[in-house]
């Protein structure tokens, strides 16, 4: 059986972040490890998209290229995926040769077979940047809901989705001025036409084997009509139409990275036509929800137009994961970043992968929160995976010199364990093919938790003076279950698993080799023995939340800053909160002695608080509202107990409760008069 499996590209426009990971990078990895371990032929594809107009965006706004852009993130998503242990036969790029060369001849073949229509129509033209505008480029009048800064595509205040034709008083971004209308043509794939003859039937045939969620996505799109799509764009960055005559014309963004996994894969293997024109090769394209659309119907429906290649057997997409109850955003900041995560909790990727294995939104959107993360940690591989092998390989070390014992006469015990121990691989298996991963992993955890039960059942060390055969069978047993373990565990957690085989002595196997015959020799001499994990502390995790906290409050200051407050548009009350929540933070009178200018950094001051109990500084983005003189003497409300954080270098300890007045500039929430430094406030 061959397989070529390939996850999303990811844009090339920002860092890598949690919801990344867990709704298609983690479990195309699992997915391929074991397909390695399983012993079939597999490849497996990914690589940076590297085109469309957000890309174009990021780079005006930078100052800088879009190939400078796309060489930056380029480089640091590779480098964390591969850090984080996402095994990746080739991370390749769209904006590499190969891709543009493959993606030019896929869209000639099409051409030339007449599979494209072609259309004149009238789009937005900025003249004095003398290019056509992509919809985000223009920007005006929502006119569903008036906000003044709706984009051409979209209207962010109010959801609707638009069209640039639609906002009243467009805008160009470029140059400020109204766009014009030019006629201009494109080539667009008939998806109508596609739909009656094929399409409709070759995806009503996959309800029964592709995710509910996924047929759901799909089967709606249908019920709908599918309308013929533009597959060029009027552009300069992307690959260029390759017909004569059309400077300035580019394949649509969405055209060629699906075509990207193709071009990787030619990178990769000159036997690459095996895995994309034979009828034995499984195609699986792992993704996230919002990308359904493209791989379910689109690139179905480019593959077969142009006739060689075969089309997926299944998409197993994800749901998204949230975080902290709330959307994950780039553009907020609101996200655990994959680079950061690595940076600060070094050689802990096992530990996030199994924290988002065991949280991934595989039916239903899901959360991911740092407490779960360090339950996950703390209770879970800490207390049942590494506890039980540490036990065992700790007294297999003291009684019996670190070899292997002999097994004896088994009792029900022993017999309860080695049955949950043969069921565990193909339990494991049964999943991994459904594209199970929370269930397979816990299939395996529950292994461990039979391993950790059973020494506590039989207390080996209780019994070792009266009855020593009997503990020798005791860690014979366990000790076959721990290889077991550092096999099984291989796909979910990788670094565990080579740290494991080191630790009991034993090489790489495959699957079907390391459970034939999982019972050591006597006397086979194990390795040293060392933890495999470690407690998270409190502090680590709250380093984390305040981190986000962090975010938060940024994000609301800059918004005052930015702009005066808009009186019809109150934000809604929050979530309520706990009494007990709301005591944990300590709120405090505190005059200030001295404030001055934060340098390069136009909204901060700093200042210097006396808290009756301490003097300390504190950096506040209140500068665009208040000179440092002005402010010299007064009172404020402080947050006394949040954890410091450095801003600009500074540790700022604490934050100053500020309020927005009728205009929309900040004052300071004040006791009514001069009251004694330190009061407390509840
Ligand atoms: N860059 C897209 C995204 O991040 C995914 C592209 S997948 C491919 O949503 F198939 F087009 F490559
Ligand atoms: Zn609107």
């Amino acid at each position: 059986m061959r397989y070529l499996v390939t996850a999303a590209l990811p844009y090339a426009n920002g860092p890598l972040h949690i919801g990344h990971v867990a709704g298609c990078y983690l479990p195309s990895d699992i997915f391929v490890r074991y397909l390695r371990l399983m012993g079939r032929d597999v490849k497996f594809i990914c690589g940076s998209d590297e085109h469309g107009v957000p890309i174009t965006l990021r780079a005006r706004k930078e100052g800088i290229t879009p190939q400078q852009v796309v060489d930056k993130y380029h480089a640091m998503m590779r480098d964390s995926f591969q850090e984080f242990g996402i095994s990746f036969d080739i991370y390749h790029r769209t904006s590499d040769q190969v891709h543009h060369e493959t993606a030019s001849a896929f869209f000639k073949t099409l051409y030339d077979k007449g599979v494209f229509t072609e259309e004149e129509s009238e789009q937005y033209f900025d003249e004095e940047a003398g290019l056509f505008l992509a919809d985000r480029y223009i920007t005006g009048t929502c006119p569903k809901c008036g906000n003044p800064n709706a984009y051409g595509d979209q209207c962010e205040k109010c959801g609707s989705s638009l069209s640039p034709r639609e906002l009243l008083h467009p805008h160009s971004q470029l140059s400020g001025k109204a766009p014009v209308l030019r006629k201009t043509k494109h080539w667009y794939l008939p998806l109508d036409r596609m739909q009656e003859e094929w399409l409709q039937s070759w995806i009503l045939s996959k309800e029964e084997s592709w995710k509910k969620n996924v047929f759901g996505q799909c089967k709606s799109w249908l019920d709908q009509g599918l309308q013929p799509r533009a597959v060029t764009r009027d552009l300069d960055w992307g690959v260029p139409v390759p017909l004569p005559g059309h400077d300035g014309k580019v394949l649509y963004v969405w055209f060629d990275a699906p075509i990207g996994y193709i071009s990787a894969t030619r990178a990769l293997s000159n036997n690459w036509e095996h895995y994309w024109k034979d009828k034995d090769t499984r195609l699986i394209h792992f993704i996230g929800k919002d990308n359904i659309v493209f791989h379910c119907i689109i690139f179905p429906a480019m593959l077969k137009a142009h006739g060689e290649y075969i089309l997926p057997e299944n998409v197993p997409a994800n749901e998204f994961l949230n975080l902290e109850g709330d959307k994950i955003s780039t553009s907020r900041n609101w996200a655990v970043w994959l680079h950061e995560y690595l940076k600060e909790f070094p050689g802990k990727q096992d530990v996030l992968r199994y924290a988002l294995c065991a949280t991934a939104p595989e039916t239903k959107d899901n959360d991911f929160t740092w407490k779960d993360f360090q339950d996950r940690n703390n209770h879970e591989l800490v207390a049942i995976f590494g506890n039980f092998v540490n036990r065992t390989l700790v007294l297999t070390a003291k009684y019996f010199d670190s070899k292997v014992p002999a097994r004896g006469e088994l009792l029900e015990a022993e017999k309860v364990c080695l049955g949950a121990l043969h069921a565990a691989p193909q339990l494991v298996s049964d999943s991994l093919e459904k594209y199970r991963f929370r269930e397979a992993l816990s299939h395996m955890m529950d292994l461990a938790r039979a391993g950790n039960k059973y020494l506590a059942d039989t207390e080996p060390w209780k019994h070792y003076k009266t009855n020593p055969d009997y503990v020798g069978t005791v860690l014979n047993v366990a000790l076959e279950i721990t290889a077991t373990l550092a096999y099984l565990c291989e796909p979910f957690l990788p670094f565990t698993a080579a740290k494991l085989r080191n630790m009991i002595n034993v090489p790489e196997r495959s699957w079907e080799e390391a459970f034939r015959h999982t019972q050591f020799e006597t006397g086979h001499v194990l390795g040293e023995a060392s933890l495999l994990y470690e407690k998270i502390e409190d502090d680590a995790i709250q380093k984390q939340l305040s981190k986000l906290e962090a975010t938060k409050s940024d994000r609301e200051a800059e918004r005052a800053a930015a702009a005066p407050a808009d009186q019809t548009s109150l934000k809604p009350f929050r979530e309520v909160t706990t009494y007990d929540d709301f005591s944990k933070m300590d709120l405090r009178v505190a005059t200030i002695l001295a404030a001055e200018k934060v340098e390069k950094a136009d909204k901060l001051l700093k200042l210097t608080l006396d808290t009756g109990l301490d003097q300390r500084t504190v950096v506040s983005g209140i500068a665009l509202h208040f000179s440092p003189e002005e402010i010299i003497g007064k009172q404020v409300t402080l947050l006394a107990n949040l954890a410091p954080r450095k801003i600009r270098g500074i540790e700022s300890n604490g934050m100053i409760l500020m309020a927005e007045d009728a205009d929309g500039k900040l004052v300071f929430v004040q006791p009514g008069r001069a009251t004694r430094e330190g009061s407390t406030i509840s």
